[in-house]
């Protein structure tokens, strides 16, 4: 191993294709896997890994972690993995984005600068917890780099002098909780609603969401020792939220939420520095980022740097002029973003994972296997997920295989559902729907036609895939 040459994480991710040689990482080794891609057990998925770390797909896939398949790997290794800062090496000055962090290859790019990708919904369907390196990413903005040794977080409530200031050591000596939430864009599933008409905003699969551990310091424990008492939580109304990264015109991203969800010890509100173990991955928030579970995406402010307790919502574009919902006859001549609430809990939603839309089945005893994942905001659990491939005829009710014990409404995380569906020996083709009932028997709606907004937020209507069968 010493002897072998040493590479950098931009110069692995060059080599994903036969002709460059397909190589992948594990922990510092890197392997050249380009003639075993076709002797791969698990076939040609193993391409997903080509050019990146294969570690969050054997995260997915346990069946990897054994001795065996260390050593075949093993025997594949060309080198080293160079620990120098690869982003630092090919970073242009001239660019705001030049400071961003190297993803990895499966995150799909729905925007490159600023950084928005999501991973395949087939990949989020075989886990609980998303593992980081495929956990979507939403930026507005370059990413901050932020040196945890000066980090500060500022504290203040309105009307008083002084604000109060932590470092990350103050935070980190603090009690600490984890939680394990699930985070959602509002544009997630958008893609679907364009087909109607088209809509301003990223193109989002269905896998703008994921579900992590996040560990860190209740954020009403922090707003005690910053002088908030009972009296000030009946008289103020809102817990604003400013992120690091700033705009051309010198403003932060911001966003704020109602605060009895900051103050109530059930609301779960944290100031996290961990996820899934390891400190906050700079894309989702290095060093501290607020987690808001059952709460929308937005309201997640990552890169945090100053708490505001306020009478007011925060002014910022984002809790203002965006993120809310429209009925479907509002266009851009006619909309009034003052008119709409910000987008605080987000209603059910669902999705199937596997198999993806136009893939071809194999089908195995007269059935299908689908997979899927289904969820809804403000703390509710799913109750049940239904499935038809006649059109709704007959439904099929989804074994709820992984869901948290916690009751509603303190239930944060989503549901990982599967179920078998029939089919017929004489069937070549199958249009599969899928729709979610949270605890307060709420569903999704059928179709996007009467959901349609001119921002594409809220697109939760019944998924639905076309598939080919194979018998
Ligand atoms: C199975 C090796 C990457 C998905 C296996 C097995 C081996 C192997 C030896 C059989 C294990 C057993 O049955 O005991 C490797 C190596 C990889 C790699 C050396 C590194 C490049 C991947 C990636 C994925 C993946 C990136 C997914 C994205 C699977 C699946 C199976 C499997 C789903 C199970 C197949 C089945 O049992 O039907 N792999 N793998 N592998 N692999 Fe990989
Ligand atoms: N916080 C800051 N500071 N800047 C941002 O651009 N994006 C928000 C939220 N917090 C954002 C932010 C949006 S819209 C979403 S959906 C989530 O972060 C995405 O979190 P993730 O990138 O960790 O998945």
């Amino acid at each position: 191993k010493q002897n072998l040459p040493t590479y950098t994480v931009e110069e692995v991710s060059q080599h994903t294709e036969q002709s460059t040689g397909i190589w992948v990482t594990y922990k510092e080794g890197v392997y050249d896997v380009t003639n075993f891609v076709n002797e791969h057990p698990g076939g040609e998925q193993i391409l997903i890994a080509a050019g990146s770390s294969v570690e969050p797909f054997w995260m997915l896939y346990a069946v990897h972690k054994n001795p065996h398949v260390y050593e075949l790997l093993e025997s594949f290794r060309i080198g080293n993995l160079s620990n120098v800062d690869a982003v630092s090496l090919t970073q242009d000055m001239s660019d705001p984005y030049g400071r961003d962090p190297k993803r990895h290859n499966a995150l799909i790019p729905a925007s490159k600068k600023p950084f928005n990708a999501e991973t395949l919904p087939s990949l989020l369907v075989e886990n609980f917890i998303t593992p980081n390196e495929l956990f979507y990413v939403r930026n507005h903005l370059p990413v901050p780099n932020i040196n945890p040794e000066t980090y500060e977080l500022e504290i203040e409530i309105e009307g008083r002098k002084k604000s109060k200031v932590f470092t990350l050591e103050d935070l980190k000596k603090m009690p600490c909780r984890t939680i394990t939430t699930t985070i959602m864009c509002a544009g997630n599933r958008r893609s679907e609603m364009t087909k109607i008409k088209p809509v301003k905003g990223l193109n989002w699969g269905a896998a703008a969401i994921g579900t992590a551990k996040f560990k860190g310091v209740p954020l009403r424990e922090v707003l005690k020792l910053a002088g908030l008492s009972e009296e000030d939580e009946e008289n103020f109304k809102h817990v604003q939220f400013e992120g690091d990264d700033v705009d051309v015109t010198g403003k932060m991203y911001g966003a704020s939420i109602p605060i009895w969800k900051a103050v109530d010890k059930r609301g779960d509100v944290i100031l996290a520095y961990e996820m899934n173990g390891v400190p906050i991955p700079r894309d989702h928030g290095f060093p501290i980022r607020v987690i808001v579970p059952g709460i929308v995406g937005a309201r997640n402010v990552k890169w945090l740097t100053k708490v505001v307790i306020s009478k007011k919502e925060s002014d910022s574009h984002w809790q203002q002029n965006d993120y809310k919902g429209f009925s479907p006859s509002t266009d851009w001549d006619t909309v009034d973003f003052k008119k709409s609430p910000a987008i605080q809990e987000l209603p059910v939603i669902s999705a199937i994972g596997k198999p993806l839309d136009g893939d071809t089945v194999k089908v195995e005893d007269g059935h299908i296997l689908v997979k899927g994942y289904a969820w809804s905001g403000g703390g509710q659990k799913i109750v049940r997920v239904d499935l038809t491939s006649d059109g709704g005829k007959t439904w099929h009710v989804a074994n709820l295989d992984h869901q948290d014990p916690a009751e509603p409404p303190r239930h944060w995380t989503w549901t990982l559902w599967s179920a078998k569906i029939p089919v017929d020996k004489n069937t070549k083709n199958m249009e599969i729907w899928a729709k979610a009932v949270d605890s307060n028997y709420n569903t999704q709606p059928e179709g996007f036609e009467n959901i349609w907004n001119l921002r594409g937020v809220l697109s939760n209507a019944y998924h639905r895939i076309n598939i080919k069968l194979e018998h």
